[in-house]
């Protein structure tokens, strides 16, 4: 597979005459790829039905003529003013009924049916009139579905389809009051338009409710996305991309991929680290100019699998940020280490974004590839670099991971809705996972719960809402939290774990503050959740106390809690020893990501790091064919 850079443009906010130079530019620095356009409806649609698109030919075909492939965004995240005029209730809802404004961006609602219509619209006349053109050589549509928390709307418009989907998927309220056990409290419903939106309660709303609301969001946002895909495909052969985000719950990814032909994501390592990874005080210091070790490669395992091993980063943090809380600069040579672990772990693309900073609005201050005056930004010569060594690389393909971790949104929303304990975060326990793994040097495969478990060495799967019984056929690691509820959020008949094959039930959960972690014997602990174990299976680890910690049935195993760092490395490694799996124990900072031929070794640590005879220095990257 032949991997390629490329890079955000925003032809509209620069003169003309500059176009053809910035072109050039992009060819030298060795660039094959330019987004563009997915911000520009102001400009493409000044006014209601009159369009203005001489502009936007005329930038294709200066980039194009350069030699650059275009990917041509749908301008949905950004409806123009007048078309809040022409829909004033089109807008997001927030969690207190309070309607979010105009002024910035994606100010709409995925439920208003006029909004879905003018998306359909626009992306109609916009595959219509460049589906069969030269240069756009892909689509993307929208941009970063649910940024700045958008996908949960609380709307009028939210509220009637929701009592829609309620209505299709229990076909009668008494049905629905039985599944969310409505009895209590007298929340019964007498017909499907007495549902209301689970957000202004007196006190907590049923779980119950809840799931079925954010279901309800995830499918709305994949159907926003759907008709968008489907018009496009009428028109054009080019693939389509969307943009994911980094540790975004709030739909479907799997869902959603499934309508692309491309999944890509947005890497901010950086602003992350400091936004969204929950990492210590002195994490945060130790990596503040190269990001987590772990949290790209996460989303990277992740959206490989949400469209069929196809994906691109689509936007990648160039300097520093404006968003994050601190917005320091890279260590020199991170951004080419960010790129270089994309491709390892099979990214075909990476786009850095932008080409020049804005000088003006919302995003001044955020960095790219050349200054506002148009000099270079230190970046510009990394991103040179790696087209320089991607053209001398070997070709690397992806090879299937020993290890899968599943992660499942429905989980996530499941979870999200009754935690239990304030700290219970679905997504934070799989990363825990992911990261013990990664530690002892396995490449990994993320993938959903319908995983055939067969396939792989090994599966990691905490925190399920429901187990299916394929995922028993393999060697399994299911709980903490798994299989303890039905699909509709009550308490299983038989108290669950419902999972094939184990005879154990976890008779009371506890969940515990940060400073009460409960010792297993041995090493390690749990923190946040443990469960009660009660039954027959075999006992695999206790705690100090002497209780259950993790049992198994053959080669499904329980695990009875949240494990702290020490306690998921030593389950990792006894597993590993019982399957003959080679680990190793990194250093800090160091990662390893093996290939069909190659192995990779990324050092994120601010320091050398040597291990097994190799050193890396800070921000190093090496590659070795695999023996
Ligand atoms: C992304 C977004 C871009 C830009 C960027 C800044 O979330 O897709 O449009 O805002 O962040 O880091």
């Amino acid at each position: 597979m032949k991997r390629t850079l490329g890079v955000c443009y925003y032809p509209e906010h620069w003169p003309e005459d500059m176009w053809a130079a910035d072109a050039a530019k992009m060819v030298e620095t060795g660039l094959s790829w330019v987004r563009i356009g997915e911000f520009a409806w102001s400009r493409y649609e000044p006014e209601p039905g009159r369009f203005d698109w001489d502009w936007l030919d005329r930038a294709i075909e200066t980039l194009g003529n350069a030699g650059l492939k275009v990917i041509l965004g749908t301008p949905t995240a950004t409806p123009p003013r007048w078309m809040v005029d022409k829909h004033p209730d089109m807008f997001p809802v927030d969690q207190n009924g309070q309607a979010r404004g105009f002024g910035s961006r994606r100010h709409y609602c995925f439920s208003h049916d006029g909004y879905r219509e003018e998306s359909r619209r626009i992306t109609e006349i916009m595959a219509k009139r460049y589906g069969k053109n030269p240069h756009v050589a892909a689509w993307q549509t929208d941009n970063e579905y649910d940024c700045h928390d958008t996908a949960i709307s609380w709307s009028d418009h939210a509220r009637t389809a929701f009592q829609d989907w309620c209505a299709q998927r229990y076909q009668s309220p008494d049905a629905l009051n039985r599944a969310w056990g409505n009895v209590f409290w007298s929340m019964e419903y007498r017909s499907f338009d007495e549902i209301e939106l689970p957000n202004q309660t007196v006190c907590e709303p049923n779980p119950s409710h809840l799931l079925a609301f954010r279901r309800f969001t995830s499918d709305q946002v994949v159907r926003f996305n759907r008709v968008q895909c489907d018009v496009i495909r009428k028109y054009s052969n080019a693939p389509i991309i969307h943009n994911f985000m980094g540790r975004i719950t709030a739909f479907d990814h799997f869902d959603c991929g499934a309508d692309l032909d491309i999944s890509s994501w947005d890497s901010y390592p950086m602003g992350f680290l400091l936004d969204r990874v929950n990492a210590s005080d002195e994490d945060k210091a130790r990596y503040l100019r190269q990001g987590d070790p772990d949290f790209q490669a996460f989303h990277h395992d992740l959206y490989r699998a949400t469209s069929a091993g196809r994906w691109w980063i689509m936007e990648q943090q160039p300097g520093p940020v404006n968003w994050a809380p601190w917005n320091p600069a890279p260590l020199p040579g991170m951004p080419r280490l960010w790129a270089w672990e994309a491709f390892a772990h099979g990214a075909e693309t990476v786009c850095y974004f932008r080409w020049r900073q804005a000088p003006f609005a919302q995003e001044q201050m955020h960095a790219g590839l050349m200054l506002p005056d148009d000099t270079d930004a230190p970046c510009r010569a990394e991103a040179a670099q790696v087209a320089q060594e991607l053209a001398e690389a070997p070709t690397v393909g992806t090879a299937q991971a020993p290890v899968a971790l599943v992660f499942d949104y429905d989980s996530a929303y499941a979870w999200e809705s009754q935690p239990q304990g304030c700290d219970f975060d679905y997504f934070q326990l799989v990363f825990d996972a992911y990261k013990a793994l990664r530690r002892a040097g396995l490449s990994v495969d993320v993938v959903p719960k319908t995983v055939d478990p067969t396939q792989y060495k090994l599966t990691l799967a905490p925190g399920l809402l429901t187990v299916p019984d394929t995922l028993a056929q393999g060697r399994v690691i299911l709980g903490p939290r798994a299989g303890l509820k039905t699909e509709d959020m009550t308490i299983p008949e038989d108290l669950g774990p419902d999972v094939v094959g184990l005879k154990t039930r976890t008779t009371f959960v506890e969940s515990l503050p940060p400073f009460a972690p409960m010792a297993v014997a041995g090493g390690g602990a749990f923190v946040k959740w443990r469960e009660n174990l009660d039954g027959d299976d075999a006992v695999i680890l206790c705690l100090e106390n002497s209780a259950p910690a993790m049992v198994a049935a053959g080669t499904t195993f329980y695990l009875g809690g949240w494990p702290d760092a020490d306690l998921w490395d030593r389950i990792v490694a006894d597993q590993a020893q019982a399957i003959g799996l080679d680990t190793t124990k990194l250093p800090d900072g160091l990662r390893i990501r093996d290939t069909d031929t190659h192995r990779f070794w990324f050092n994120y640590a601010p320091d050398s790091v040597t291990h097994d005879g190799r050193t890396l220095p800070p921000a190093g990257v090496l590659w070795e064919k695999r023996t």
